[in-house]
């Protein structure tokens, strides 16, 4: 699969590590083109390059390579404060954003989207970054999309653009304060800022779609990348605790308009699993309490280092302490809001669910390095409800909620970093790995070992015996 299209979706509940893979993907497979398909800047998907941390948010993981085309596809919705933001950051390092395209069918999120976010949010536990307002008028055709900034001759359309932004303005100005008792947006001041803002982005504005499939035509080939993941996905997560988009196969077509299923369809899977925001989370490791209510947290360390008794502790026992000790190991608070991040064993039936959902061919898995030296660990095989083993993933929350996790044992390993083949893994390692295949009946292709950009590890075949 040479010149295969690849998709690369979150398996989990985001944060599973996709920038990197992709950003490793680029450069060891020379891809022609990035696509984002789906979410807005909720996203954060970090790189690191060169001893340098790149976070990115809404522009394609593709940016640090010149050669390659970062698209912003018609299924991303695009904050024009975020965007020229993260382009002034790249800027200040030295990566020109002139390899970017930022398709015209793409939502706007404005203003009123991120107050009633912040107002509204709060129950999901969203980044409060407009995502799902902006979602929400997109469905209801009342949205503002970046083609009715910037006309297809790359201009800022000034006079169509006030008119529409009047219009919708003054209809959310009467929600805000007449039914959330919020201030009025300052209209004409807002307007003036987005008109502003667009002159910075302006240039790439284009017909994504149509480049797409030229592309696709020409040989070239395009990475896919997803963002959020399967378990926040609109219809396949644990709805009504999701984002707002799709994370999914389905996610690319609709959202980048491309005609061409992507052959090669890679599951980004974290070696352990996590979860940002509120919602049901059946391996979870510990009280959600202890880490979301600031007055809670002195009942476990959640960013010092653990002592030896702590440890002999959690492996006694202590979920408190072994969330921790992974959450500090994994270094895992959210980029995009700084909070600390709720972690559990990895859920294999979860795993299998997106699996299924997107097709995946090949799993990534990711920070496997964060487990070394956890002496034992565990992986979730199954959910007991109630009577009732359960091996697929349940639709309903209040079930999910319910759901005790069955673990399966494994035999804890050393050091991974520097490792560069499977055979340089230790036995334990390669285990874990080679249940995880077992279970998913899908082979693991890529072993991440480390944070820097060339610490992975390609696998040949399924269950390579090393
Ligand atoms: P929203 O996408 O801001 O509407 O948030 C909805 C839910 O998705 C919340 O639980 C967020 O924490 C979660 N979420 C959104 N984007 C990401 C992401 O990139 N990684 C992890 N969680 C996310």
């Amino acid at each position: 699969m040479k010149n295969a299209s690849t998709l690369i979706v979150g398996a989990q509940f985001g944060d599973e590590g996709k920038g990197k893979i992709v950003d490793s993907l680029v450069q060891d497979e020379k891809f022609d083109c990035v696509v984002r398909y789906n979410g807005g800047n909720n996203a954060g998907h970090t790189i690191v390059s060169d001893g340098n941390t790149y976070p990115l948010h809404l522009i394609p993981s593709g940016i640090l390579h010149p050669r390659v085309s970062n698209v912003i596809g018609a299924g991303v919705v695009v904050d024009p404060h975020g965007l020229v933001a993260e382009m002034g950051t790249l800027a200040t390092r030295g990566v020109s954003c002139s390899n970017l395209c930022i398709s015209d069918r793409a939502h706007l999120v404005m203003p009123w989207h991120k107050v009633i976010d912040g107002h509204l949010g709060k129950a999901i536990g969203t980044t409060a970054r407009g995502i799902g307002p902006c979602y929400e008028d997109r469905a209801s055709r009342r949205g503002l999309r970046v083609g009715d900034l910037v006309n297809e001759n790359q201009k800022v359309d000034r006079d169509h653009f006030s008119e529409r932004f009047r219009e919708v303005a003054t209809q959310k100005n009467r929600i805000l304060t007449r039914l959330y008792d919020l201030p009025p947006l300052k209209v004409e001041e807002e307007l003036e800022t987005v008109l502003g803002l667009a002159e910075q982005f302006r240039e790439a504005v284009c017909d994504t779609a149509e480049l797409l499939n030229r592309l696709k035509n020409q040989g070239k080939k395009i990475l896919f990348e997803g963002a959020q993941g399967c378990l926040l996905d609109l219809d396949w997560g644990t709805y009504p605790y999701v984002t707002s988009s799709s994370a999914t196969l389905a996610g690319c077509l609709s959202g980048s308009g491309s005609a061409h299923i992507p052959e090669r369809r890679i599951g980004i899977v974290k070696a352990y699993s996590t979860r940002v925001g509120e919602g049901p989370y059946p391996g979870e490791l510990g009280d959600y309490e202890a880490i979301r209510v600031p007055s809670m947290r002195g009942k476990g360390p959640v960013s010092a280092d653990l002592t030896d008794e702590q440890k002999q502790a959690a492996l006694a026992g202590d979920d408190q302490i072994m969330g921790n000790w992974i959450r500090r190991a994994g270094q895992e608070y959210s980029m995009t809001t700084g909070r600390p991040i709720r972690c559990g064993w990895l859920d294999l039936v979860a795993v299998k669910h997106a699996v299924e959902v997107s097709g995946l061919t090949e799993i990534a898995l990711t920070k496997l390095d964060v487990l070394a030296n956890i002496p034992k660990l565990k992986l979730l095989t199954a959910y007991q409800d109630k009577e009732k083993t359960l091996t697929t993933f349940p639709s309903r929350i209040a079930q999910l909620a319910r759901c005790k996790p069955i673990y399966e044992e494994q035999e804890g390993f050393g050091e991974v970093r520097g490792a560069e083949t499977f055979a340089q893994l230790p036995n334990p390692a390669k285990s874990y790995i080679k249940r995880i295949e077992e279970y998913l009946q899908t082979p693991v292709r890529i072993i991440s070992v480390g944070p820097g950009r060339a610490e992975h590890i390609i696998k040949e075949r399924s269950c390579d015996p090393g």
